[in-house]
This record gives C-alpha cells, structure tokens and sequence, in this order.
C-alpha cells in the first residue's frame, strides 16, 4: 500500500511516494540559491519518503541552460550543502534525499522554458554541445559534436567527480537520468546513437558508455548510499527503443549493481505522438517490473491518492513519483494520507493544521 515502508538496497524509505526530480532553471552558474532552498524546505516537510533534488549538470556543458543546477565546482557543492541541511533540519516523516545526476549532451544549451525553451543564440552566449553521434534534437538545435573516446573518458570522470560531491553532501541515493533525451539516453537509443565503433550498433554495444559510468561511480559510492537511475520505457517510435528494449536494459542495469529503477518515457526527439493521459506510463513501469527484483519507480500523471495507491495494490510498480502534484500542492501526502486513513508525521508545529482534517 502507500503507506508501507520499502527497502530500496541499503535504504528505507517510509512510504511509496516520491517527489519527482524537477528543474527549477534558477541557479546562478551551477549553484543553488534562495529559491531552491524555499523549494527545498517545501518538501521537506511534504510526508513523502523520497525528495529527488532536480537534474544536476556533472559538467558546465552538461546543463540545459545556463540557469541549471550543477555539482562541477566547490561553488556549486557549497550552494547545494546549505539547501540540503536546511532541508535536512525540517525533514520530516524520515524523508530520504537523492539527487539525479545527469549530463544534457545535445539537449543542452537551451533556453529556460519560460523563455520559449529553444536553442541559445550566439548572443545568448550559446556552448558547443556534444552527444555520442552528430545529429542535432531537432533542426533548430545546434549541431552536437561527437564525442571522441577521450571526451568519453572525462565525462566518466566528470561524473565521479559529482557523485563524491553528492557523497559528501550527505544525500541517501544517487539517481542517474538515463531518459528524456539526454546523454545517457542518447547513447541507449538507436534514434541518436548512429556511432560505427564498439559504443554504437546492438543493444549491449549502446549500453557499454552508460555502464562504463556506473562501473566508474559504483567505486565511489558507499554501501550505505542506493543507486538508481531513471530509463525510457519506450521512444514511441518504430525504431526507437521499444518496451522489450527497455526490459533488457533494466536487466542489464540490475546485474551491475544498481538499486532501484524509474521508468519515464519520451524526450528523444519531438514530434512523438504520446498518449498523454492519466497514469500513461505506469504500464512501462509494470512490464520492466516483470523482468527485475529491484525496486521499480512509476511516473507520469499520477494526481491522486487512489490512483497511487491502487498503482502500488496492483503491483505495477513498487513506488510512485509525483512531479506538478507536489508544486500545485506541496501538502499532497497530508491528504493522502488523510484520504486513505494513514497517519504520518508532520512538524509540531504545524500539526493543528493537519489535526482539523482529520
Ligand atoms: C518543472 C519540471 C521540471 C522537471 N525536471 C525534471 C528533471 O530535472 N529530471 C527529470 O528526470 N524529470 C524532470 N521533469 C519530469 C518530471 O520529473 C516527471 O517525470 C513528469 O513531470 C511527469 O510527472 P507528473 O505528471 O507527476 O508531473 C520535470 C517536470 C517538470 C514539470
């Protein structure tokens, strides 16, 4: 139920609800600021028993825009210490905080959303973009370059780097973003990896650059710490990554070593064509459950207490995030848990609040 505690490797989470990772684009080169730390402490006290901290660039040129948040400086790791132990101070109702940690390859230098979320100008002090072949998102983007093996090997390091930051930041799980278009996902998909070497061809070879990441990371991360990553269930093409590419990858992912996993969908390219609907991926979510033992996340337009609850009953997936459910209304898990007849905990300080509902 969603109210149940889970094991997630080393971890323990109270309850099956997680708060979706989600870019605020408002970070200053890299560093989180006074709006992250009101994010932050938002959800902390949400009830939920996992906060996944937003998309966090391993390397300048791996942000989205120029106001994504990064772990590439002693900057960056200061600005997120301060919002991590404030959020950390409030947490209730024994919130785990992770972080997901990604590169944006040749979805990066962009526009934020509320500018119209397209590529940088020249002027708009637009970056050289890299990806594992060069082909660009769509037409408008710029035209990536192809990584060469060294390139490789530094964004390798480049995520070590970032994941012994978030170690000594203190986060409970480091989540990568194998989906949505970005890096990782670029190298899984045959839509963006077009590479002739032993990176690019059949499903094991477009794994080996994703893997080589893990394997590196794995070295540095306790044992004490989970390790997740979020994968694409399906590219909603014909030669695209399908369902059952998907489950292979879980598969793999398993094997070496990761903790748990979450299973979005989309973001490759544009001009999918999406069943947009409530809960329209969570049947993702439940066919790679079928192929794994660990922990499989569902997201995806999941609004309400019943729908999540049923979610978990039905054993589609074993937790569930939310995303805009939790900005439009932090206190969901208040009322979920109201709704399903669960009590959580929630600050002395606000509990009359939480009392009068019930
Ligand atoms: C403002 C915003 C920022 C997002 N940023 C990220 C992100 O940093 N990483 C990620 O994997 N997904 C990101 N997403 C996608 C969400 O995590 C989630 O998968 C998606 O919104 C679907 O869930 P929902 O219907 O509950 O909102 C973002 C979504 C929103 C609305």
């Amino acid at each position: 139920m969603l109210f149940s505690p889970l094991s997630i490797g080393p971890l323990s989470i109270s309850n099956r609800v997680v708060i979706s990772p989600m870019c605020q684009y408002s970070a200053d080169d890299g560093c989180m600021n006074d709006w992250h730390l009101q994010h932050a402490m938002q959800m902390a006290m949400s009830g939920a028993g996992m906060f996944v901290f937003e998309a966090t660039a391993v390397e300048r040129r791996g942000r989205i825009t120029h106001n994504c948040v990064g772990l590439y400086s002693d900057q960056n790791e200061n600005a997120m210490r301060r919002v991590l132990n404030a959020a950390l101070s409030v947490a209730t109702n024994d919130l785990k905080f992770a972080i997901q940690l990604g590169h944006a390859g040749r979805k990066a230098s962009h526009n934020v959303p509320w500018l119209g979320g397209r590529a940088l100008s020249k002027a708009q002090d637009a970056w050289l973009t890299s990806a594992p072949s060069s082909i660009p998102f769509t037409q408008d983007s710029p035209l990536p370059e192809e990584l060469d093996k060294d390139e490789m090997q530094q964004i390798i390091k480049n995520f070590v780097s970032a994941t012994k930051r978030a170690v000594r930041l203190g986060f409970s799980a480091i989540e990568f973003h194998g989906a949505h278009g970005y890096l990782i996902h670029e190298f899984i998909s045959p839509i963006s990896n077009k590479r002739k070497d032993e990176y690019g061809g059949k499903l094991d070879n477009r794994m080996k650059f994703p893997l080589e990441i893990l394997t590196e990371v794995r070295k540095v991360v306790p044992q004490h710490i989970a390790l997740g990553m979020r994968i694409t269930g399906t590219d909603w093409r014909e030669d695209g990554l399908s369902v059952k590419d998907a489950q292979r990858v879980a598969q793999i992912l398993e094997e070496n070593g990761l903790d748990y996993l979450c299973i979005s969908s989309g973001g490759i390219t544009t001009g999918l064509n999406i069943p947009v609907g409530p809960g329209y991926q969570v049947y993702l979510a439940a066919a790679v459950k079928e192929t794994v033992s660990i922990p499989v996340r569902a997201v995806g337009l999941i609004t309400s207490p019943t729908q999540a609850n049923d979610i978990i009953v039905k054993g589609d997936a074993d937790m569930v995030a939310l995303a805009r459910a939790f900005l439009s209304n932090p206190r969901w898990v208040w009322d979920a848990s109201i709704d399903l007849q669960h009590t959580i905990k929630v600050p002395q300080q606000y509990e009359r609040a939480y009392t009068i509902q019930k």
